[in-house]
Order: structure tokens, then sequence, then C-alpha cells
């Protein structure tokens, strides 16, 4: 996506995370809101608007239901377990009988396709109409036809939505778990944007350095992807030498984020702690190899949303953080949430407690 588009998609952006703050404000303060839950149904209204032209109203419904023109929906759960097993077979191909015979399963994953389809397939139409959304852009500007959008559309719906979700919660979660950071954040935060400003000014943006930091380490800690997407060695080929390994033609291999991100050979000291300050201009860390930082993949088919992502991600943490001060709920068990989370490709993470006050 080109500085371009992102611009043009900001207003999308700034709209969706205005009313998640309006939802949010209508709860009850003394009373716990689960973020997980919430920060799903932005990520997926903005996702509609993004990918298919138009929102799917779960913000507004409260809840995750009736994606799209009357089809049936689909839980997140019903989502992750469509992910996660097509995740488990991409590695073991040979599974794919077993797998198919499992009637529930086998129709979730049905269920998905076909909903991915059928938004799919209405997409393709409104291109007459000029819609400039995902499509657009990964077509290149030219026509989309059934055939990619149909798989596009089911990249879109997970790569757009639930990579966000993952890192905007987890953002909190840090932040919460690390009140002088927090602390810090929201002194940047209100240094640069004045109480009643544009909380989404993108020149504004350019000198929230600590944000910025607390986004990279977050996607260092708990990236949306932990294993990244696999990659075969051309069957056809004779296979090939990586880090000195020979490794057989049509072998399918992966460079998992998580663990690159927590090795101390890269980052040091203290790899699996959150301080973002070693990704600030002039800190003095051992180790600091951004070359070993991959949260969006690298080479063919990295992310392509990943400066939009970026830009997202920023807008709506700042409209959180100048609306509201955030704590994690009473009795919420706050350590236990990220040992709960579990790699399908996407990451499964359960609810996220939280007090919110108006500021
Ligand atoms: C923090 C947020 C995000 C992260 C960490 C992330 C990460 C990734 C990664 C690791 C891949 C490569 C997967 C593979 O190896 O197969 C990928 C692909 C992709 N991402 Fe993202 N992504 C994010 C947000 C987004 C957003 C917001 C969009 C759309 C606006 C997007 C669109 C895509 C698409 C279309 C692909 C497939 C590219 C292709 O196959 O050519 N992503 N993303």
């Amino acid at each position: 996506m080109t500085p371009a588009s992102i611009k043009e998609y900001e207003p999308l952006v700034a709209a969706r995370a205005r009313e998640l703050v309006s939802c949010l404000r209508l709860r009850d303060p003394q009373i716990g809101i689960d973020l997980v839950a919430w920060v799903d149904l932005f990520t997926l209204d903005l996702m509609g608007d993004l990918a298919f032209g138009s929102g799917f109203k779960m913000m507004e419904n409260g809840r995750d239901m009736d994606w799209a023109s009357g089809s049936d929906g689909l839980s997140s759960d019903q989502r992750t377990a469509a992910v996660g097993t097509s995740n488990v077979v991409g590695q073991v191909p040979w599974l794919i009988p077993t797998i198919q015979s499992v009637p529930g399963v086998s129709q979730i994953i049905k269920d998905f396709n076909s909903f991915g389809q059928a938004l799919a397939k209405q997409r393709v139409k409104k291109v007459a109409i000029g819609t400039r959304d995902l499509w657009y852009h990964l077509a290149d500007g030219k026509k989309a036809t059934d055939e990619n959008s149909v798989a596009d559309g089911i990249v879109a719906i997970v790569a757009a939505s639930d990579t966000v979700a993952s890192t905007l919660c987890s953002v909190i979660w840090f932040l919460l778990s690390h009140p002088h950071q927090y602390q810090r954040l929201q002194k940047e935060l209100d240094t640069a944007i004045a109480d009643g400003d544009d909380p989404f000014d993108a020149v504004k943006h350019q000198e929230l350095h600590f944000l910025r930091a607390c986004i990279n380490e977050t996607l260092r800690l708990h990236p949306p992807l932990p294993s990244n997407g696999t990659r075969q060695i051309y069957p056809s080929q004779a296979g090939q030498t990586i880090a000195g390994r020979f490794i057989p033609p049509g072998t399918t291999v992966s460079t998992p984020a998580y663990s690159l991100h927590r090795n101390q050979d890269y980052f040091s000291p203290h790899p699996d702690q959150f301080l973002p300050e070693r990704w600030l201009q002039g800190s003095q860390f051992d180790s600091h190899d951004s070359s070993a930082f991959l949260p969006f993949s690298l080479g063919p088919s990295n992310c392509v949303g990943q400066k939009f992502a970026r830009r997202e991600l920023s807008m709506v943490l700042c409209i959180l953080f100048k609306s509201f001060t955030l704590r994690f709920a009473d009795g919420f068990d706050a350590e236990a949430w990220p040992r709960e989370m579990q790699d399908f490709f996407v990451v499964t993470r359960g609810p996220l407690y939280v007090q919110l006050t108006r500021r």
C-alpha cells in the first residue's frame, strides 16, 4: 500500500476508532470490559470497510454476529478454528483426509470459505462503482477477478483484522503491566497532542517516538503471526542450502519470528522483557539487531499492509489513551493472560478485562 492509499484510508480508521471510543463510553465504568472482544469487533468492522467496501456493524450490534448481507454469522472462535486447521494441514498435508473426516472441523472450514467467497463475489460487483479498497490496491489498480478475489478475500479477513487486534491488545497488556512505561507514554501523548486537538494528526504522530517504540517492542515479544507463513523449496529444483544445512526439494520451511525476536544474540540484555527503550535512538543495549525483527515477514509475500497497520495502531492507541485511563479489572489474573495464548498461525487469546475511566 502506498502512502497515498494509506492517507485515503485514514478517515475510515478515524471513524471506526471514534465509534469504538463511543461504544466503550457507554459501558458502566465500574464494570470491567473484555477489551479483546471489543477490539475484535473494531478491527472486523474496519476490515469490512477496507476489504469489502462496507463494514459489518459489529460494534453497533455489540457482538460478533450477522457478518454481512444476512449471511450466517461466524464467531471469532470459528475463524480461529478454520485458520488453525488450515495452518496445521499446511505443515502436515498428509493429515488432510483425516481432518476432512472429522465432521465439525470440515464444516467450519467450509463455512469460513463460503463466507469469504460470498463477500469476495459481492466485492467484485462493487468495483463497477469504483470502490478503492484493499483489493483495488492488491490488484494494482486493475479490475479484481472472481478468482483472485476469493483467495485474497480469505487472506484479507485474517490478515487485516486479527493481526492488528492482537497487537492492540498486547500493547495495552504490556503497558498496564508496566506502569512506568504507561506513564511515560501518557506524558508523550499529552505533550504532543493537547486535549481537544485532533488525536489522529499525522504530523503530530511523527513526534510519538515512545509510542512507536512500544509498538515495536510488542511486535517483538508478541508477534501476531509467531511462526510466520511457510515457504516451500521448489519441488522442481535441486534443493537449497540454508544456514549451512541442505534442505531437499519440496520441503516446507519457515522462520518463526517469535524465536528470532527472543534470541539474545540479536536482542540483549533481557530479550524476554518489555523494554521499549531499546528502540529509541541513542539507547545503549548490548545487542539490537533489527534485521532479526520480522513481524511482517520479509521477501516475497511479506505483509502488504504493514505501513497501514502501523498507522492504524498509532491512531487507535492514541485515541484510547487520550480518552481513558485504563487499568486491569479487579480480580483479573493479568499475569496469566499471555500464558493462555496459542499459536494457530494467528494467535488465540483469552479475554482481557480492563476498567476504563474517562479522562
Ligand atoms: C500488526 C499487524 C500485522 C502484522 C504483524 C502482519 C503480518 C503479516 C505477515 C507476517 C504476513 C506474511 C504471511 C506469510 O508469510 O504467509 C502478512 C501478509 C499479508 N498481510 Fe499483514 N500483517 C498485519 C496487518 C495487515 C493489515 C492491516 C493488512 C491489510 C490492510 C495486511 C495485509 C496482508 C496481506 C494482504 C498479506 C498477504 C500478502 C501476500 O501474500 O502477498 N496485513 N502479514
